[in-house]
């Protein structure tokens, strides 16, 4: 029998991504399960809907801080995805920075999806930088997640139009639109160890 991939997921949000890609598990298009769910926002939607899966779902206290998680909760994240035995770590809508210790327990088995074409508009509402800037196309990025902000390997892209009458409503929800599909794909490549990454570099490993 197959032995697949097992992915923990971090999200704070509503979990539209964790949706996708639970979906993208369930009808195998990626090889893999997900295994745990984990929220530092108490009652985020993202926790519901990995339960409508059968997904464990926890909530963990992040800690002090505000933007980071501080040492204790940094540890007790660690120990709940290693008991989960998870193989990678996707960050859905996680609005955490994560670094050091976590990093270093998930070496280049971290990913993340940014919904701008990094390396613009790295950071908060990236859709309302964009609008704000008056690009006439953004997108989402699928990247490896390093020390900096939104910095890491690019995995995967897909571009977006701005149109002239856009909000930044209607653009978020374009560019969701997109990384539902985004995800799932470069989640799949990554699982199936189809990424070579030399440096910030990265490609499709030939098959
Ligand atoms: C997404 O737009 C993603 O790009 C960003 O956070 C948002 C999460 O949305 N990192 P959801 O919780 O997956 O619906």
């Amino acid at each position: 029998m197959e032995i697949k991939a097992r992915i923990g997921i971090l999200g704070s949000g509503k979990g539209s991504n964790m949706f996708a890609l639970a979906e993208a598990c369930h009808q195998g298009v990626i090889r893999a399960e997900i295994a745990q769910v984990v929220s530092d926002v108490e009652n985020a939607g993202i926790l519901d809907r990995a339960k409508d899966f059968d997904i464990p779902a926890t909530y963990l206290s992040p800690g002090a801080f505000r933007t980071k998680l501080d040492e204790d909760a940094e540890l007790n994240y660690i120990r709940l995805f290693r008991e989960a035995k998870v193989d990678w770590i996707v960050l859905a809508g996680f609005m955490r920075i994560l670094k050091g210790d976590f990093l270093k327990a998930f070496p280049n088995r971290v990913i993340n999806i940014h919904p701008s074409l990094l390396p613009s508009f790295p950071g908060l509402e990236a859709w309302k930088q964009a609008l704000e800037y008056g690009v006439k196309y953004t997108g989402c990025t699928v990247h490896f997640v390093d020390q900096g902000i939104d910095t890491g390997a690019i995995i995967l892209q897909e571009t977006v139009p701005v149109m002239d009458d856009d909000t930044p409503q209607r653009l978020h929800a374009r560019i969701q639109d997109a990384e539902h599909h985004l995800y799932p794909a470069a989640v799949g490549l990554a699982v199936e160890g189809r990424l070579e990454v030399r440096g910030r570099l990265c490609s499709k490993a030939a098959i």
